[in-house]
Formats: C-alpha cells, structure tokens, sequence
C-alpha cells in the first residue's frame, strides 16, 4: 500500500491560480482531509492527483512512481486509483449492482463469474447486500452514497480520492455518513484523500487534516493538534470558534494591546512585532465580581469586564464581555449553571497556556 507525496504543485486557469506550491505527503493507509473554504483549491488538488490535469510545476509521487509533472502526466486508468466526484452521479437505468460493476468497467481479464463476486463482496461490506436490484431512485440519500462509495472501492484502487462525498444529504444522515466512512477506511485501510470544507467532517473523519487556504496548505496536523496549537490567523478561526486578540509583543511572554496585558503560552516573540491571540470561548473562566480577587492565584490572566449579551445555547450559555479599558470583547463559553445578566461586572480568568500566540504570516 502506497502513500502520496505532492511536492511544490502549481495548477493555473488563465489568469487564476488556483494551486499555488501545494505540498503534501499521505503516509500509507493514512486518511488525509483536504479542509478549505470554498475556492481554495480542493478539487483541483483531487484533479491533480487522479491525473484528470497537468501541473505547471511541482510532481506527485505514489510510491517510487512519478505519475505527474509538467513534462509527463500518467493518465487516470493507469494511477491504480478511485475519485469519487464531487457530484457524483449514479445511472437510473441501472440497478444497484450493475452501478457497482460499472466501476470495473476499465478493468481487463475479470471473468463475469469474478465480477459477479467482487460486487457481492463489496455491497455486503457496505451493507447494501440484499437491495441488488433497486434503482438508484429506490434508494435512500445515504444508501446511494454508499453505492457511489462501493463503486469506487470494487475496482481495489491503491488510492481513493473522495470530493466533497456528503454534500447531497441532509445534516442528519451527513453525521451519520461520518462515521460509516471512518469504518469502512478502517476496514480497507486504502491511502485516501479526502475534501471537505466542513470542519466538524474531517475531524471525525480523518487521521490528519491540511487547511488549505488560497491554493497552498497553511498547516497539517491531527484534529486536536490544529485546535489547540494553530499557527495562522485562518487555522485558529476555521477549525472552531476563537476570539482573536490583536496586540504587540512585550517583554517575554508577554503581549500588550494598549493597557491590556495578557500572559501568552510562549516566551518566544520578537519584542515589537505584531501578534494575534488566540483565545478558545471554553477556555475562559467567568465570576461574579466579589469572587473575582480570588482568580488567578498561579499565574493565569486575570481581567475585569461588563457582561454585554447572553445568548442561551442549551448546553452553555454564550457571553460577550467587554473588558474594563480597553475596546476588547471576548465571547465567553460557560456552563448553563452559571448566569450572568447584561450589565453585570464579571471577573475572567484565562490560564497562559490558553492564550496562543500566531506567529506565522499576517493570516
Ligand atoms: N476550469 C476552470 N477554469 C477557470 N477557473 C477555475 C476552473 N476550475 C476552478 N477554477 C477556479 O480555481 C479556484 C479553485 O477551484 P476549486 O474547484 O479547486 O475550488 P474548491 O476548493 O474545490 O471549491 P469548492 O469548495 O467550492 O468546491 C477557484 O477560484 C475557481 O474559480
Ligand atoms: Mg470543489
């Protein structure tokens, strides 16, 4: 079982470029997202990679095989891959197993007899095995998600390429989806790439995520490592919620945003230079005011606001508090038991190592 390795990719369309020095390695047997707003260059990177285009620069690699570079392209039949499309489409003049056997229509000296039990084989693993000769208008949203899933994997691709693969059902049955991919990646264990610009989906989904952002990867890492340490801007707002907190380095340790003074996780700044904190909502403790002298005894940030909104979420309730002399407001998460009115002083408390400082690049 191969991995992936794309190094240093450019793929432009005229004037736009849409993959700009892209790169990436999928280890073998790996589960790798491709996370990005919309137009950041997902799908373009999946084309890459089948082979459906040609990078201007850059190559990719399967294994010791060089299948793309400016000057050679190996064609799609040949990559020993499965994509499955972002509109992915099944025939409704053809049943179910005739839609999973179309997949291995490029496939040569496959007997009907073999044929006939690949696809047996492969609808009773996504547990489809019964429905063979349902049209595709017969089906649920997700029982045809899972026929398109079938389709790509009864060919034994080396790599799957899968766009978007849950964007036509409804929430529900997408959550649902989730873990049923996780469960057939675990049981395949085939090297995949997977887009999606859902960031709670690639959590559950894969092993590592890349954060694609204006056609470059800005970061790699596992759900929680791109959570709890982001280095840019975009990271730390797109992977959950944050309050960003724009100040100047000052003494180690230390960043400063007028006579706001907030204790970082990293001693590491060049005194002078911007940074942007990141502070998660749940990190940050909330007290009434007569407790708040208390807070912070072992070195945490200690602040004073005003309660500004509440919104009640359910499972906690969400605060906006404007601290005391500076135009910061920080959106607070805090346990419904606590309640807090518009108006009311609030003491925070937000230990150091909650307050993570983006070094890298203006985003
Ligand atoms: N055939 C094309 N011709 C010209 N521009 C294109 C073409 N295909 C894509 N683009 C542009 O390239 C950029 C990247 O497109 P791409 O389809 O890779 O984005 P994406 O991340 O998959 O977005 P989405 O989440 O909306 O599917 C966009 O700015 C898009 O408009
Ligand atoms: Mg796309």
């Amino acid at each position: 079982m191969p991995g992936v390795i794309m190094k240093d990719l450019i793929k432009r369309y005229g004037d736009v470029t849409a993959v700009e020095g892209l790169s990436l390695q999928v280890k073998p047997g790996e589960l790798v997202s491709l996370l990005g707003p919309s137009g950041c260059g997902k799908t373009t990177t999946l084309r890459l990679v089948a082979g459906f285009l040609k990078p201007e620069a850059g190559e990719i690699w399967v294994g010791d095989r060089c299948l793309s570079s400016p000057t050679t392209v190996v064609p799609p039949e040949r990559r020993r891959m499965a994509m499955i499309f972002q509109n992915y489409a099944l025939w409704p003049h053809m049943t179910l197993a005739k839609n999973v056997a179309y997949g291995l229509r490029f496939k040569k000296g496959i007997s009907t007899a073999d044929r006939a039990r690949r696809v047996k084989k492969i609808l009773k693993l996504v547990q489809l095995d019964g429905l063979e000769s349902r049209y595709p208008g017969e089906l649920s949203g997700g029982q045809q998600q899972r026929v398109a899933v079938a389709r790509s994997l009864v060919v034994e691709p080396e790599i799957l390429l899968l766009d978007e693969p849950l964007s036509n059902l409804d929430a529900n049955l997408r959550e649902e989806m989730r873990f049923e991919i996780r469960r057939l990646h675990e049981a395949f264990g085939i090297t995949t790439l997977y887009v999606t610009h859902d960031q709670g989906e690639a959590m559950v989904i894969s092993d590592r995520i890349a954060v694609l952002h204006k056609g470059r990867v800005v970061q790699v890492g596992t759900a929680e490592e791109l959570f709890q340490q982001p280095r840019t801007r975009f990271v730390a707002e797109f992977i959950g919620k944050t309050n960003l907190v724009d100040g100047v380095a000052a003494e180690p340790g230390v960043v400063a945003r007028g006579s706001l003074r907030l204790r970082v996780a990293s001693a590491d700044l060049t005194p002078g230079a911007p940074v942007a904190v990141s502070i998660r909502p749940h990190e940050i403790q909330l007290v009434g005011d007569p407790e708040a002298r208390a807070l912070g005894e072992n070195g945490e940030n200690r602040l004073r606001g005003m309660v500004q909104r509440v919104s009640y979420l359910g499972d906690a309730v969400d605060y906006q508090v404007q601290l005391d002399g500076s135009d910061v407001i920080l959106r607070v998460a805090a346990p419904p038991s606590l309640r807090f009115n518009p108006g009311e002083a609030v003491g925070l408390a937000v230990a150091r190592a909650a307050c993570i400082p983006l070094t890298e690049g203006g985003e």
